[in-house]
């Protein structure tokens, strides 16, 4: 057995990637571990940190069986670090370096670049622990506190597998940058966090389901594209926490479709055929679906915003340079080089929203950001709209237009209604609130958050899983809140 198989598991950091045998990196991480440590209990989840939580830890990269199932206490969790198998005699499969052995050491000439792409990936996990840590004292059930806390130690642990790449490979720029990511802070005015998505509040569960919907699936694309670099351990360490990154997916698709099962539902119980009917629906005590879908407009769009720009020098550097791919890349049939080729892309010609042909490489964002849109919306189908279409309402979630609500790129400029109709600054002003959540919508939402601890219990506005985790049964204890 080679050691990416073998999971070291007795050492102060589990791993497969010899630590033991790598005495400068063990001690460089041994450094970052206390102020890791310091971190979590200052910016990672607000109390609950002394409570035995039901936490699957990665304790192999086999395909089957890589985690166990057991009680833990948050600060105590096993965060490994964790590569995918090699693969052997693997080639590079796209850019410049098409066809030569996959790197296993940083190429000099992209030092710098390398290095960016891995501190942008490495900003977004634990950013989104600390925009998530004020909801365990809201939580709808013991199921959903203990899935948002599963989320929460993944990510972490995403931040663990970034920084093992910048300490190993990087010297001392990348053991500076291990102490910045513990440093910035979301939403923080002097030092905030690097993606303007991830400054944003997260204040209630909607939103949280929302954001591991939306912006969890962004970190799904952009971990493929880096799992098909040249650079290996870049790679492996992708495809790893891919496995982990479908289950934030699960919360988020599964929690918002429970909202909808459970609005449906009372809807249906109380009579109500219109469910735009917002008062009669609120009165009710669960979500209403144009709320919703205000919801999703949001975070669809500040999502959209992480892809970067329409046309982007970058993105056509990193792919030249054989660090980061296209989604699926190894499944494309094309030459994986894109000289010559085209991708058509939005953009805004004389105040019109027109379609334009662009050169393919400089239009990789948007490759990515289409194969992105395709996977939302067919989520969006399979999870949500088929639950509103059985309970019989005329009504669907749908995304709204790319030109919608956006700050970066080409549409920042203007104003566009969920179609891509533009508006002017006046009407977009008084249009805003039927588009986009309000403060009175964001009050009735913050009004449903009272925490239900009891096992088996659920808030009235959201329906409970079909199934537990691990196969538990219903009223499983997931969080021991006595003692
Ligand atoms: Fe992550
Ligand atoms: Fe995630």
């Amino acid at each position: 057995m080679s050691d990416a198989t073998t999971v070291d598991y007795d050492g102060m950091i589990p791993n497969n990637v010899g630590l033991n045998a790598d005495p400068r990196l063990r001690r460089a991480l041994e450094r970052w571990h206390p102020g890791y440590l310091d971190w979590w209990r200052d910016r990672g989840p607000e109390g609950f940190q002394e409570k035995l939580v039901y936490l699957r830890t990665a304790v192999s990269v086999e395909p089957e069986g890589w985690a166990k199932f057991g009680f833990v206490r948050m600060p105590e969790y096993r965060w490994g670090i964790l590569l995918a198998p090699a693969v052997e005699d693997r080639k590079i499969g796209f850019g410049t370096h098409k066809g030569e052995p996959a790197w296993q050491e940083v190429p000099g000439e992209y030092r710098a670049m390398l290095r960016r792409l891995i501190v942008v990936q490495g900003d977004t996990e634990p950013a989104s622990v600390e925009q998530q840590r004020h909801l365990g004292s809201t939580a709808p059930s013991l199921y959903d506190l203990r899935n948002l806390f599963q989320v929460n130690v993944e990510e972490a642990r995403h931040l663990w597998a970034m920084v093992y790449l910048l300490q190993k490979y990087f010297g001392r720029d990348g053991r500076e940058e291990a102490e910045e990511l513990l440093s910035r802070r979301s939403g923080d005015r002097d030092s905030p966090r690097l993606l303007g998505a991830f400054n944003e509040t997260t204040p209630d569960w909607l939103s949280f389901f929302m954001f591991t919907f939306f912006t969890d699936r962004d970190g799904k694309m952009q971990l493929h594209a880096l799992s098909q670099s040249g650079f290996d351990p870049l790679s492996r360490t992708c495809r790893f926490m891919l496995t982990e990154e479908a289950h934030h997916m699960f919360v988020g698709q599964s929690g918002v479709g429970r909202i909808i099962e459970r609005s449906c539902a009372a809807m249906r119980e109380a009579g109500i055929d219109d469910p735009t009917d917002i008062q009669r629906v609120r009165a009710l005590g669960v979500v209403d679906l144009p709320t919703m879908q205000k919801k999703a407009n949001l975070h669809f769009s500040l999502t959209l915003d992480l892809f970067g720009s329409e046309i982007s020098t970058n993105a056509a550097n990193a792919f030249n340079a054989s660090l980061k791919g296209r989604y699926l890349e190894d499944q494309i049939d094309d030459d994986h080089q894109l000289l010559n080729n085209t991708y058509p892309v939005l953009r805004l010609k004389d105040g019109r929203i027109v379609k334009e042909d662009a050169a393919a490489l400089s239009a990789l964002n948007m490759r990515l950001r289409d194969d992105y849109i395709a996977d939302a919306s067919s989520a969006i189908e399979r999870w949500w709209n088929r639950i509103i279409a059985r309970a019989g309402f005329d009504f669907r979630i749908k995304l709204p237009h790319v030109a919608f609500n956006r700050r970066i790129g080409e549409f920042a400029a203007i104003h566009a209604d969920p179609h891509g109709n533009m508006l002017g600054a006046e009407e977009w002003r008084r249009r805003r609130d039927a588009f986009l959540p309000t403060t009175e919508d964001n009050l009735f939402i913050e009004s449903l958050m009272r925490p239900v601890t009891e096992r088996g219990d659920f808030a009235s506005w959201i329906a409970p899983p079909r199934a537990g985790i691990d196969g538990m049964p219903g009223n499983f204890e997931y969080v021991k809140l006595a003692g």
